[in-house]
This record gives structure tokens, C-alpha cells and sequence, in this order.
């Protein structure tokens, strides 16, 4: 029996472990999965509500670690971490993503000679001025296995040297997520919740430290939203982050008085599928989000410079836009007026990337192949 330890911290990593989990039931015979949560999220809102919706069991261990800088939070999760694997002992850890749980879980395992896997490997978006991007080089750099789900990612990690064998294309285990409950979010009454009803409306996220974390940006945030055609709603579920920036910068009551606004709390998993499969357009700067709208095929105009996701720019709908006020509105009225590319899905994201990455793992870890 071999022993595998995956590794949940923050938001977008319960998506991608919950059909890791799933896969590897089939393999109960010889493989044993433990999930760790380190806590660096643990409001219900961004973290048990995801436990529910994505009908995962409770995680196995739970270190609790909390916010901090980077520094801190990386330094706290290594210390409880290392604690954990030398009771756990597993034979082989599995990070998901790049988020600071990724790296300091990556760093810590192989210091201690566990093989780590890493499960979204390659992606780059070339701007270190990005913490998931410092994130993403160093876990795959100390990665064992890298599973990778879309081509730019094979590219970048042969162009870094790693050896091909290293390496396994087997698509998005995040759109694993989505086809599995889309049906079951179909029924979601979030809607009707919240007050949108059958309006139009544009659904926003936006919680980059990039966008969020300055008074200037958030103001073109606001100046974008007060042109945005006003026969749309604006849905705008609004990140912890974003709340105290805004909330410290005095600028919540300008974004709570705009006629057309609807602010909420972060939604789970399922109320904001279906917010998403529902809406006319979606404006963010997440990194997920312009995978599943490609999937959707729905427009997205993304707010950052750059992204580590190009597939969803060459095949799928999504279009980067600096924060330029004139250029994102005319953007969103031309995606409104239905003037968009609907894209393809791509290679291999068809709701199976779990099963495969199970399948390889059986292999390499429990058939007598080389770890
Ligand atoms: C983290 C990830 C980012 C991911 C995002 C999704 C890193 C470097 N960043 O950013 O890649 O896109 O999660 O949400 O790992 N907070 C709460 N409750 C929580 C969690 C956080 O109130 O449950 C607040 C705290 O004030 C905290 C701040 O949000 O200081 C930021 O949290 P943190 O985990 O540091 O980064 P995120 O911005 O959430």
C-alpha cells in the first residue's frame, strides 16, 4: 500500500484536489490518500463551504496556520508541515497550483527526500513581480512528477530543462470539477439570493494584490464599473483581500452606492458556477476563472498584464486588458454586443485529467516503476 499526501491551502486548491480524491477511490487496493490543509484560508467562505460543495471529506490533518507576509505564512506552513510528514510519512506529496501552501509544501517534502508531484506544472506568466509565478518555479523545479494541463506548459518546463520522462500531459483537473457538478449546480437558487433574478449581468472577482492594493487602481476599478452599459447588474462576490483595501482606502461606500452593484460575500463553489454558466460577461483577474469561462465558452476580459494561462487567449474566450478605463469598457460593450470569439475547449480538458494523473501514479508509485 503506498501513501499519498495531498496538500490543500487556499481557495482554488479544493477544486483541483476534490477530483484527485475522487480518482484515486479506484485504487483503494493500493493507494491510501491523505489530504492536509494548511489553513492559510480558513474563513468558511473560502474554505469549508468548498468542502461541502465539493463533496470532499474532511481533511485528515488540519495545520492552521492562518495570514501573514509571505515570509511568515511560507516559514509557518514549513514548520507544521515538516511536523506533519514525519508522523504521516508518506511516500509521496502531491501539490496542487501556486499558492504559497504549493511552494512552502514542495520545499519542505523534498527536503526530507519525499517525492513531490505537482499537479498545474509549467505554467508561466513570466512576472516575477507575481507571488504565484516565484510560486510556480520553485515547485517545479524540486517536482518529482509534473502534471501539466496545457501546452504552453510542456513548452516552458522542456525550455527550463526538466527531462521529458519528468513530465506528463494530462489536462485540467479544475475542469474535472466543473463537468462533474455543473449539472448540480444548475439548480443553484443563488440568483434569486442575492436579488439579480433573470437580469443581465456581469459577473466580477478581482483580489491581485496588483489591482487591489492600491487607491489609484482601485479607483479605475470604480471609474470601469461606472461605465459598464448600466442595463447590467453587477454581480461582484468581493475577496476578504479586496474588502480591507477597500474598506482602508474609504472607498467601499462609493462601490456599495452604484445604482446597478450588487456586492456580496465570496460564494462557494457551486452558487458561483452558476453564477458564471449564467452570466453575459465576466470581468477578473483570477487565474482559474479565465479556464472555466473558456470551458463555458463565455467572454472574460482579464485585468493583469499577463497571464500563465495563454490556451485561454489563443483557443479559448478569454482577453487581457491593462487598467485602462476607456479600453475595458469599450472591451466589455464589444463582448456584450455579442461580439466575441467563442473559442474551442482545449486538448484533453474533457473531465478526465484525474483519472490519468491516478492511472500514472498507480504506476510509478505502486507497479515497481522509479519514483
Ligand atoms: C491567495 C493566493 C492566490 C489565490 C488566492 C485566491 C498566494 C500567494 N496567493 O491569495 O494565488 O489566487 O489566494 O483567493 O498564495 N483572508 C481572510 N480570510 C481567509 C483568507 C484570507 O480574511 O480565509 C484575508 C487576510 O486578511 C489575508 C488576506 O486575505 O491577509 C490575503 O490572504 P492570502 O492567503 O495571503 O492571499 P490571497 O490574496 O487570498
Amino acid at each position: 500500500m503506498v501513501k499519498l499526501l495531498s496538500v490543500v491551502g487556499a481557495r482554488p486548491n479544493f477544486m483541483k484536489v476534490g477530483p484527485l480524491h475522487r480518482a484515486f477511490q479506484k485504487y483503494t487496493g493500493s493507494i491510501e490518500h491523505v489530504i492536509l490543509h494548511t489553513g492559510q484560508h480558513y474563513d468558511e467562505r473560502m474554505s469549508k463551504i468548498f468542502f461541502e460543495d465539493l463533496e470532499l471529506p474532511q481533511p485528515d490533518i488540519y495545520l492552521g496556520v492562518g495570514s501573514g507576509s509571505h515570509a511568515e505564512q511560507t516559514a509557518k506552513i514549513m514548520t507544521a508541515f515538516e511536523a506533519a510528514l514525519q508522523e504521516q510519512r508518506p511516500d509521496c506529496v502531491i501539490v496542487v497550483g501556486d499558492v504559497n501552501s504549493t511552494l512552502a509544501c514542495s520545499v519542505t517534502s523534498s527536503k526530507l527526500g519525499i517525492p513531490v508531484v505537482h499537479v498545474e506544472a509549467g505554467l508561466r506568466s513570466n512576472d516575477r513581480g507575481m507571488p504565484e509565478e516565484i510560486n510556480r518555479l520553485v515547485t517545479d523545479v524540486l517536482s518529482d512528477h509534473l502534471f501539466v494541463s496545457e501546452p504552453s506548459g510542456l513548452e516552458n518546463l522542456r525550455r527550463e530543462g526538466v527531462p521529458d520522462e519528468k513530465v506528463h500531459f494530462v489536462g485540467n483537473v479544475m475542469i474535472d470539477s466543473l463537468i462533474h457538478f455543473k449539472a448540480k449546480a444548475e439548480s443553484s437558487t443563488i440568483r434569486t439570493d442575492i436579488g439579480v433574478g433573470d437580469s443581465p449581468y456581469v459577473l466580477i472577482t478581482l483580489h491581485r494584490p496588483s489591482n487591489v492594493d492600491s487607491r489609484e487602481n482601485l479607483g479605475k476599478i470604480l471609474d470601469i464599473f461606472k461605465g459598464l452599459p448600466q442595463e447590467y447588474k453587477l454581480v461582484f462576490p468581493v475577496h476578504p483581500r479586496t474588502k480591507d483595501r477597500l474598506k482602508t482606502f474609504g472607498l467601499w461606500d462609493d462601490f456599495a452606492n452604484l445604482p446597478n452593484i450588487i456586492l456580496g460575500e465570496p460564494t462557494g463553489y457551486l452558487d458561483f458556477l452558476h453564477l458564471m454558466m449564467n452570466s453575459a460577461l465576466l470581468l477578473t483577474d483570477s487565474g482559474g476563472i479565465q479556464e472555466e469561462t473558456t470551458y463555458l465558452q463565455i467572454p472574460c476580459l482579464t485585468l493583469r498584464e499577463n497571464t500563465e494561462r495563454p490556451v485561454t487567449i489563443t483557443e479559448g474566450t478569454n482577453r487581457l486588458l491593462s487598467l485602462n478605463p476607456a479600453e475595458v469598457i469599450r472591451a466589455a460593450e464589444d463582448a456584450l454586443s455579442g461580439n466575441t470569439k467563442k473559442g474551442r475547449i482545449p486538448e484533453l480538458w474533457d473531465g478526465h485529467a484525474a483519472e490519468r494523473i491516478a492511472a500514472i501514479m498507480n504506476t510509478l508509485f505502486t507497479t515497481g516503476g522509479t519514483k
